[in-house]
């Protein structure tokens, strides 16, 4: 019964594989469905669309003419709830005030899911 050997190899290997490769993106467990993969960008939603993820369990903001859904980051705002100011809505004004340093520029990239139609 070699080919149990291999088999049982096979499947060992593998699962050293999983514990070897560094899990990325641990948090967040809701933007993998929105951003799958390739072309994360490529998508774009309607206004009408964005304004009906407008709570705290569902937070979509535009800033410019992009999308973001940050609700995984809802918690994490060093502002609090201010972020949901415009939850659904445009957020461009707010995003650019004077209490976000650049560093807010890098972190919503990360929760881009699309842009805007137009
Ligand atoms: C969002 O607000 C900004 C700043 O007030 C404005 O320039 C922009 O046109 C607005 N965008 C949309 C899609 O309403």
């Amino acid at each position: 019964m070699e080919i149990l050997i291999y088999v049982l190899l096979f499947v060992l290997l593998g699962l050293g594989a999983l514990f070897v490769i560094p899990r990325s993106n641990s948090k967040g467990k809701g933007d993998a469905a929105h951003l799958g993969g390739s072309g994360k960008t490529s998508r774009s939603y309607t206004k009408k669309e964005v304004s009906t993820h407008n709570t705290r369990k569902d937070c979509w903001i535009i800033i410019k003419d992009k999308v973001y859904d940050v609700t995984a980051y809802v918690e994490e705002h060093p502002g609090g709830d201010a972020i949901l100011n415009n939850a659904g809505d445009n957020s461009t004004e707010g995003f650019f005030g004077p209490q976000h340093g650049t560093r807010v520029f890098d972190i919503i990239e990360d929760f881009c899911i699309g842009r805007l139609k137009d």
